[in-house]
């Protein structure tokens, strides 16, 4: 099974921005622990990451064409603004794990309303470059459910 990671606006960035915020770990680095965490738990799993929202709705859409069973997301900025995104990963109705890297619970008022945590199965937030990881156990749990339980059925 496939797991697509779709990075937001300005998480090319990580290592670089915000280091107080965000930590010094470059988004390479996420993806490469990332890689081998779910290698060894058996999946397949790709990266994604764009400062456009249109290219965002395009690679949620594409998910489809791609044999992708999940998707984990850090929509970074557009988390509090995107309709459209939140929109996309409605229509491809995949499993799907919301991510970020602060607490945007205690941050900036505008940063507390995400526009998909009611349509994600779960939102991981605030644990530093370690909510990654995280949320792909969560994604690497929810898909061996959904295998489980669709062989009990054949
Ligand atoms: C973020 C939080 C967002 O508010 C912010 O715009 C980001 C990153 C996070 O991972 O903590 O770019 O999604």
């Amino acid at each position: 099974m496939k797991i697509k990671v779709i990075h937001g606006p300005n998480l090319n960035m990580l290592g670089i921005r915000e280091v107080n915020i965000y930590g010094p770990m470059r988004l390479e680095n996420i993806n490469k622990n990332m890689e081998n965490f779910a290698k060894q738990n058996g999946f397949e799993i790709t990266f994604y990451q764009s400062n456009h929202e249109g290219d965002i709705v395009d690679a949620i859409q594409e998910s489809l064409n791609e044999d992708v069973s999940g998707i984990i997301i850090n929509p970074a900025a557009l988390t509090h603004t995107s309709i459209s995104i939140r929109d996309a990963l409605k229509a491809v109705a995949l499993p799907v794990v919301e991510v970020h890297i602060s607490n945007i619970a205690t941050r900036e008022e505008f940063r507390k309303k995400s526009l998909i945590s009611d349509i994600v199965v779960g939102t991981i937030s605030g644990f530093g470059p370690f909510s990654y990881h995280l949320a792909l156990i969560a994604m690497i749990q929810i898909l061996n459910e959904i295998k489980a339980s669709t062989q009990k059925e054949s």
